[in-house]
């Protein structure tokens, strides 16, 4: 085989790529994003890769979080920091729980394209383009908006860049400093059971701090105190834009995809033989690929030997989308499989997407209840075959919507109308997240 480079997926099937309707201005744009400077930092890539091998270990715990599509619409300071409180206070639940140290991945700064299974949709009887993420084009749904526009690529960059520099200063600056812990349970939330738990939690870690305080411990030279290492991550699914923003790491000499820490394949995506694949295989980062309830142990493993092919604790984590009916029996002979193969991989539970239908309403919906019990059985499959949980991936928002079902408020079909304002999947709201939190808390203790 001869030498990998970031262009060498072109040769290669490429599943779910935009149809540019404009070739030479997509080259204008995709040019001019491979001058623009790296978003993440190779060795940033290679400490999450250090902290993914500890969750292969059976030693930390992954939660991975953020929106199904971010918005370019819905881009405020605010929901940026309120998607960080939340997820702050799972790692907090999760960590002050079970005593496991949590790796903490947003979905985040970069996750502005989606794979749809039908290239149309009809809507009010005209069938247009399926929308793709803003980083193709609009939402609106007429067939304008649905025209693919390559400048939309640049604006995924910088809105991307200023996501990753408000992150990085909430994380580093202050905000996610163990003392605030108060600070991250917004009102809404406060007022719930789940919220109450969380005050609780938030009290003894105050009392744990002012005991080690009064030891005479200096808590102010505790850096970890202070702050949190923060990592993004998105599916790596229009080539074009990771290609332009892989660059050749000057201290190694290793390929790095700079648009974010770790990138994935979505199970649209996967094929062995297929770009999205070959793409991942040549870059340096810690990567990810989905296993949807198709998924057999002969693909996965081909995955691994493509994506892992020096079996490197960190290197590669497998995310299972199976289903909530599914999982105990679909996942043992995948992992039986990874494992007799010596791939030390990190097994993540997705609980979302295979659990996803059609309210009365015509919105698309998940059930709680059934987000659980796909963890649970995750847990249990984990258990049977001896492998690490190793993690949580979720779609959720620091936002009071109304897109899930269930959960403490009980959010009931009618209510879907109240507050839907997601540009795909429904996501979790702040409670129900801190909710699921709190149950895989339990799960990791139970074993
Ligand atoms: N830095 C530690 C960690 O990330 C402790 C910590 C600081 C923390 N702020 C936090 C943990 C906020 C969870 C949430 O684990
Ligand atoms: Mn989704």
């Amino acid at each position: 085989m001869s030498e990998w480079t970031p262009s060498t997926w072109r040769a290669l099937p490429a599943e779910q790529q935009p149809e540019w309707p404009d070739e030479h201005a997509l080259e204008q744009a995709l040019k001019t994003l491979s001058t623009l400077p790296p978003l993440v930092f190779a060795g940033e890539a290679r400490a999450l890769r250090a902290a993914l091998a500890q969750v292969a270990a059976g030693k930390a715990f992954l939660l991975q979080a953020g929106d199904c599509s971010e918005s370019f619409n819905d881009f405020t300071a605010d929901s940026i920091r309120d998607k960080l409180k939340v997820i702050l206070q799972m790692a907090v639940v999760l960590t002050y729980g079970t005593g496991t140290p949590v790796v903490k991945l947003g979905r985040i700064a970069g996750q502005f394209a989606k794979p749809r299974s039908a290239p149309y949709e009809v809507v009010n009887g005209v069938q247009i383009p399926s929308f793709r993420g803003h980083m193709v084009h609009d939402d609106a749904p007429t067939p304008e908006a649905r025209r693919p526009d390559p400048s939309r690529l640049i604006a995924a960059y910088h809105q991307s860049a200023s996501t990753l520099n408000l992150l990085r200063a909430f994380t580093k600056g202050g905000f996610a400093d163990l003392s605030q812990v108060h600070m991250w349970n917004q009102q809404f939330v406060a007022s719930s059971r789940q919220g109450q738990r969380y005050e609780a939690i938030a009290g003894e870690i105050d009392r744990a701090l002012r005991f080690m305080a009064a030891c005479g411990i200096d808590l102010r030279a505790e850096e970890s105190l202070h702050q949190v290492d923060f990592y993004t991550s998105h599916e790596a699914l229009v080539l074009g834009y990771e290609e332009a923003l892989t660059r050749r790491d000057s201290l190694t000499g290793a390929w790095y995809d700079t648009s974010a820490h770790l990138l994935w394949v979505g199970d649209r995506t996967r094929q062995p033989e297929g770009a999205h694949v070959n793409f991942l295989s040549g870059v340096g980062n810690p990567v990810a690929a989905k296993l949807g309830p198709e998924a057999t142990a002969e693909d996965v493993l081909a995955l691994c030997r493509i994506l892992d092919p020096g079996r490197e604790p960190g290197r590669l984590t497998l995310i299972a989308r199976l289903g909530a009916g599914r999982v105990e029996r679909l996942l043992p002979p995948l992992q039986e499989a990874v494992r007799a193969a010596g791939h030390p991989v990190v097994w993540v539970c997705d609980p979302m997407h295979a659990n996803t239908f059609m309210s009365d309403g015509g919105r698309k919906t998940r059930r709680l209840d059934d987000v659980l019990a796909e963890i649970s059985g995750f847990f249990s499959a984990c258990r049977v075959t001896g492998s690490w949980p190793g993690g949580v991936h979720v779609e959720l928002t620091g936002d009071s919507v109304t897109e899930c079902l269930g959960g403490a408020e009980e959010i009931v079909e009618d209510d879907l109308e109240l507050r839907y304002t997601t540009t795909c999947d429904p996501r979790l709201n702040a409670r129900q997240s801190l909710d699921l939190a709190f149950q895989v808390a339990e799960l990791l203790r139970a074993g």
